[in-house]
């Protein structure tokens, strides 16, 4: 097989704000060429797009159906092999569903699907399918998550008793203010984001967090939104309760009205042992919390780190890890999946994790709606 694999992309136009992130973490590695897209559904930018980063424009289509249509008439060796689909939320299922159907290998943007029952429908089709699917959990990449997953999987905390994952960001404040400044925004928009705006968005981070790192899962939630205008039909702040496994308690706080803040997700995980807190604004540093003794810094790079977080670091200790690499070494993780070479558990989230989202979402808002009461996920 070729060194690089044929990428496509789907969304992630100049116009954008995950487009970049995508396409420095596909050539991070050098496993992967563009060489097909639609970037966005004005073939003009689109084409304009193309040649402006340097990409022949001999596979750029007006729209997603011809994509496939004339993919799948090209020989196989040359032929799309996996594609990225980078559009707002209510296209991932359409989108994934005849890409997956067609053969092609899927990397799909969170949140999945708008449904929990598109999620499963996809969920079944890759089953049929067989192709490698990956959901960018963008956050599971760093080398710090990593090793907290990979020290709690070794028993460093003991007993776990409480998780506690924050994701504020504040960048709605300036616009749920104006109607009109609302109506722009297609992530306060049901029909193209889903039921959820909050929780669809960057609750749903938190939660994939707390269920990759714990290794557990949560079994049921208590929701509180606030929409903070009675004709704004989308949760722009919320507080989940969770249960989990063996009596393990904790709370998701999630906002995008939380004023000043930035991208402020961050994790902690108390055990019987100790505990671990990571900070997405400082992300090389995991700080682990134990009784009687100074709280300790792990730092990637170093001999102590595990596999999966030393897979993950290219410079030695001290050069920062950040966000692209982090997607990068998401992106790596499906090269080797296609090419089926060996890969390391954890290093990108599955179809599983998208379904799974899906129904956090949905039971957030079933909580919320139902009166604030307890809903149970499958
Ligand atoms: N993993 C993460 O941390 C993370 C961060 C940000 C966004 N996202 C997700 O990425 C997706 C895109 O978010 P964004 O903020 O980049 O949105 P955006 O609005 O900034 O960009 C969307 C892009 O899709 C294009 N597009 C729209 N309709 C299209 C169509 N029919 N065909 C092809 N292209 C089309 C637009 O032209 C634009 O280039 C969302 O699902 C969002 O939830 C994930």
């Amino acid at each position: 097989m070729p060194k690089k694999l044929r990428l496509g992309v789907l969304g992630g136009g100049g116009d954008s704000l995950i487009g970049v992130l995508h396409r420095v973490a596909a050539h991070m590695y050098d496993s992967y060429e563009i060489v097909g897209a639609v970037f966005n559904p004005d073939l003009n930018h689109n084409l304009a797009f193309a040649e402006q980063i340097g990409i022949s424009t001999d596979r750029i289509y007006p729209d997603f159906d011809t994509l496939i249509e004339k993919e799948m008439q090209l020989p196989e060796s040359q032929r799309i092999q996996v594609v990225s689909v980078l559009t707002p939320n209510f296209l991932h299922f359409p989108m994934a569903k005849k890409l997956l159907e067609n053969g092609f290998n899927v990397i799909c943007e969170k949140p999945m699907t708008t449904t929990y029952e598109e999620a499963k429908i996809l969920r079944d089709t890759h089953k049929k399918a067989g192709t490698v699917f990956a959901v960018t959990h963008t956050y599971t990449g760093y080398p710090m998550v990593r090793q907290m997953r990979e020290m709690i999987k070794a028993g460093e905390l003991g007993r776990i008793h409480k998780v506690d994952a924050r994701y504020y960001q504040g960048w709605i404040n300036p616009i749920i203010h104006d109607k009109e400044q609302r109506g722009k925004v297609w992530r306060l928009d049901p029909k193209k984001a889903g039921i959820s705006s909050c929780m669809g968005d960057i609750g749903v981070h938190a939660f994939n967090m707390i269920e990759f790192t714990t290794g557990l899962r949560i079994k049921s939630l208590l929701c509180d939104f606030n929409y903070l205008y009675d004709d704004n039909v989308m949760d722009v702040d919320g507080t989940v309760l969770v249960r989990m496994d063996k009596h393990v308690k904790g709370v998701i706080r999630a906002s995008q009205v939380a004023t000043g803040e930035e991208n402020g997700l961050a994790i902690t995980i108390y055990g019987e042992k100790a505990g671990f807190r990571w900070e997405q604004e400082r992300p090389n540093f995991l700080y682990k919390l134990a009784d009687g003794v100074p709280v300790q810094l792990y730092k990637p790079g170093h001999p102590y780190n595990s596999k999966l977080s030393l897979d993950g670091t290219k410079l030695p200790p001290g050069h920062p890890e950040g966000i692209f690499d982090a997607m990068g070494n998401i992106y790596r993780g499906v090269a080797r999946a296609i090419r089926k070479e060996a890969y390391n558990d954890g290093e990108f989230p599955t179809i599983t994790d998208g379904v799974r989202g899906l129904n956090f979402i949905e039971a957030t808002v079933a909580s919320h709606k139902g009166g604030n009461v307890w809903v149970n996920l499958d």
